[in-house]
């Protein structure tokens, strides 16, 4: 895997009416990106690229991940919609909302990042500028899967490669997208000089 850059961080600005998010995941190939509430494999660097890009922003996801992790993650606003959970049951660092469009307007400015599960990839697919993705050389069955979409209305920025070894079962990429919502003007996001490919 090239280790020398990590896909830039951006505080993007509102982009054709869709935030500053990303939606970060880890999919295999048929698009399955859970099992049995859990994650299908494991992954040390992968882990790794999701604490470091992560880190320092607010970070949401349904209850049934938040129960998967067990603990807020460190470092980051931990955000978890819910319509069931009890706020004074969580830690207190812990942004309980029951309603997303509660979420859309606390954190619409802000370059939060959406980290699943598949409930919540759905709900808020749309409202994301840039996707993360993490594709597994596997096929791991799977109970839980991202949602469809549509890759032409995407452009393919990065994609780093990392192979199988002793401590990964597979080989995956990590692949970044940004949204293709400004006609011909190529970089909607800003993102590409960001990269080195500007
Ligand atoms: N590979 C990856 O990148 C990745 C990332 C994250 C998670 N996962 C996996 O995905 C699985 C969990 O995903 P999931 O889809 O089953 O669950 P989820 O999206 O984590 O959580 C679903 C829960 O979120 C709440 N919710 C969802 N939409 C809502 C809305 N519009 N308003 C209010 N609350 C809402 C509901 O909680 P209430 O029922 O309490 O109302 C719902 O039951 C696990 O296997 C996990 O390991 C994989």
């Amino acid at each position: 895997m090239n280790r020398a850059a990590p896909p830039a961080i951006l505080t993007v600005a509102m982009i054709d009416g869709r935030k500053p998010w990303t939606i970060i995941a880890a999919v295999d190939r048929r698009g399955a990106i859970g099992q049995g509430g859990r994650l299908p494999w494991h992954l040390p660097d992968d882990l790794a690229h999701f604490r470091r890009t992560t880190m320092g922003h607010p970070v949401l996801m349904g209850r049934l991940t938040y129960a998967a992790i067990g603990r807020p993650l460190p470092g980051r606003e931990n955000v978890v919609l819910s319509r069931t959970l009890v706020r004074s049951l969580l830690p207190e660092e812990v942004r309980l909302f029951a309603e997303a469009d509660d979420v859309r307007r606390t954190y619409g400015e802000t370059a939060l990042f959406v980290i699943g599960g598949a409930q919540i990839f759905r709900e808020f697919f749309p409202d994301v500028a840039r996707l993360l993705l993490t594709v597994v050389d596997a096929d791991t069955g799977g109970d839980v899967f991202f949602p469809a979409w549509d890759r032409t209305a995407w452009t393919l920025v990065d994609r780093r490669r990392h192979p199988r070894d002793a401590r990964h079962a597979y080989a995956f990429s990590i692949e970044t997208y940004v949204r293709k919502s400004c006609g011909g003007c190529g970089d909607p996001s800003g993102l590409l000089p960001a990269l080195g490919r500007g």
